[in-house]
């Protein structure tokens, strides 16, 4: 049981949100007494899925919204777009690290534009992918589901993934974040809380929550 020093954090993705009216999604985010909301990115090449631009978050940020923007690059090309998501108001780029770019060179420039930046698995990518750059990012997520679409169910196979991850992290001194994203509710979460991780998207478990600052109470106990 490797269980993450850092405290738990709870990211609802907009994803599960209303299309038609994401600035009152953000809010019912806020509302709950969440400080980050997840801002899933996709392209329809590296995911078969489209959803928002730059301008959506730069859209939320007039709105008034002042969550922690976590924002989910899905896309083949990632390093062409980190400047404009930067500049629109995330606080938080993370990329895939699937796609054939300079991923080191692009967390770095994450940085250089004034974000934290983290580095993103497939469930079918090996944690060894991405061990050579974990002294370089704030946050490793590890995807539970295939991505491009909410509402997919748990792969628990991604739980042996976020032992090694948590693992190598104590072992060498790290101190990234571990997220999970994709059918985490409160009874998945637990089971990623116990093999390490502290950072977890929620999409459809909290915005069918029937009490939802209850429900993001609940993970800040985990
Ligand atoms: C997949 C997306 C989803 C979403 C959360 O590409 O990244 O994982 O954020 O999905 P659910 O609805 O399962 O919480
Ligand atoms: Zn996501």
């Amino acid at each position: 049981m490797i269980v993450s020093a850092l405290t738990p954090i709870l990211a609802p993705s907009i994803l599960a949100g209303d299309h038609a009216d994401l600035a009152a999604s953000a809010h019912v985010v806020a509302e709950a007494g969440a400080a980050w909301i997840h801002l899933d990115i996709m392209d329809g090449h590296f995911v078969p899925n489209l959803t928002f631009g730059p301008q959506m978050l730069a859209a939320l940020r007039a709105h008034g919204s002042k969550l922690f923007f976590d924002t989910h690059l899905m896309l083949a090309e990632p390093h062409k777009y980190v400047e404009a998501f930067a500049r629109a108001g995330a606080n938080l780029i993370s990329v895939h690290i699937e796609p054939a770019y300079d991923h080191r060179a692009t967390l770095q420039r994450i940085r250089e534009l004034g974000c934290q930046c983290g580095i993103v698995l497939n469930p079918g990518t090996p944690a060894e992918a991405v061990e050579s750059l974990l002294p370089i990012v704030d946050l490793v997520l590890v995807m539970t589901v295939q991505p491009g679409f909410g509402g997919q169910p748990f792969r628990e196979d991604m739980l042996a993934k976020l032992e090694k991850l948590s693992g190598w992290r104590s072992a060498r001194g790290l101190s990234f974040r571990l997220e999970v994203d994709g059918g985490i509710d409160l009874k998945t979460a637990p089971l990623c809380r116990q093999a390490g991780a502290d950072t977890f998207v929620a999409g459809t478990s909290f915005f069918k929550a029937q009490d939802r600052p209850r429900f993001v109470a609940a993970f800040a106990q985990l």
